[in-house]
């Protein structure tokens, strides 16, 4: 299992039920990474998208514990227990896509996690682990610095040690 997530310079990932900035550099790689793969998501990070919309060309497993939710177009899950037997043991495909309350009950899970760091800071709400701080994950490639709308970004893969 992956994970997927752009930060800022503290880790943080979003504010009032969005993303702290919009990067299109950044949703073109998370477009790439993620295409014919497994997403997952909470019900919020759903509904934070445009239209509330599940994303096109993979398949979008939402979590909520609202057991009348039937969006179209996603499959819903009501726990963790019954995505993961789901899920079964091919996780390889599967990318933790958001937000906060997500990643964190299934950081634990992920082998690579693919981190876009915002070289700035803003306003927020919503954080991610800082993988710096673990000893349990390693940088194991880096892009070069993109730079868009005067805002400097990179792309970082970690891997469980
Ligand atoms: N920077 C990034 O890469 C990135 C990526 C994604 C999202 N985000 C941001 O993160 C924020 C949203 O994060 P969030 O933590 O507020 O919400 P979230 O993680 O998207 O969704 C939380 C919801 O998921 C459901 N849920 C959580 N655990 C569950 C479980 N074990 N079983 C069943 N349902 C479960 C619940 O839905 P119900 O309330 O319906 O029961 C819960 O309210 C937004 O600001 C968004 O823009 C940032």
């Amino acid at each position: 299992m992956k994970a997927i997530v752009v930060v800022d310079e503290n880790w943080n990932i979003g504010k009032d039920g969005g993303l702290l900035v919009h990067l299109s550099g950044d949703l073109k790689y998370f477009k790439e990474r993620t295409i014919g793969k497994t997403i997952v998501i909470g019900r919020k990070t759903l509904e934070s998208f445009p239209g509330a919309k599940p994303l096109p060309g993979r398949p979008n497993l939402v979590l909520t514990r609202n057991p009348e939710y039937r969006p179209e177009g996603v499959q819903v899950f009501n726990s963790r227990e019954q995505l993961m037997e789901h899920l079964g043991t091919d996780t390889e495909n599967v990318f933790i896509c958001g937000g906060e309350n997500i990643y964190r009950q299934f950081i634990e899970d992920c082998d690579t996690v693919y981190v876009t760091k915002i070289y700035a800071t803003y306003p927020a709400d919503r954080s991610f682990p800082n993988l710096d701080e673990r000893d349990d994950m390693e940088v194991t490639w880096s892009s070069d610095v993109q730079e868009e709308k005067g805002i400097r970004y990179q792309f970082f893969e970690y891997t469980r040690k």
